[in-house]
């Protein structure tokens, strides 16, 4: 599945620089952050079993403010490029989200790839038990 047509994303007024935003498109979970100016945007999918990462509703940065970390087992990622540098899947990356500027919005590009459905632990497991 894909992003079939040209989708807004946000307004460039609603992130300031080192907020973090959480937002949806096709009906899929969508980080947006400004980093050193610049607005970046990944599929809120972790590269380790595909869950989102936010602890709760728009949280995703650690304590310092400088990486986002996913709340299942900890992984920190890069704000400016999603690269983990640290936890289970380290050196793997965020999925970036193509966008293209508008004046004062930011669309999502036709044609690219939307992110995997999360991993049901609990399903393969049983799944896994009753092949047993
Ligand atoms: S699911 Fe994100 S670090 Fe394991």
């Amino acid at each position: 599945m894909s992003v079939t047509e040209r989708t807004l994303l946000c307004r460039d007024d609603q992130l300031a620089e080192g907020a973090t935003l959480e937002l949806e498109c096709h009906g899929a979970s969508v980080i947006a952050l400004r980093h050193n100016g610049e607005l970046h945007a990944y599929w809120n999918s972790c590269p380790h079993l595909s869950v989102p990462l936010n602890w709760g509703p728009n949280r995703f940065l650690d304590p310092s403010k400088q990486y986002l970390q996913c709340a299942t087992h900890g992984a920190l990622f890069e704000l400016g490029d999603g690269r983990c540098i640290s936890g289970p899947c380290q050196d793997d990356q965020l999925a970036r989200l193509i966008l293209e500027r508008d004046g004062d919005h930011h669309y999502v590009v036709a044609g690219q790839p939307l992110p995997e459905q999360p991993s049901n632990l609990r399903r393969e497991a049983l799944d896994e038990i009753a092949r047993q």
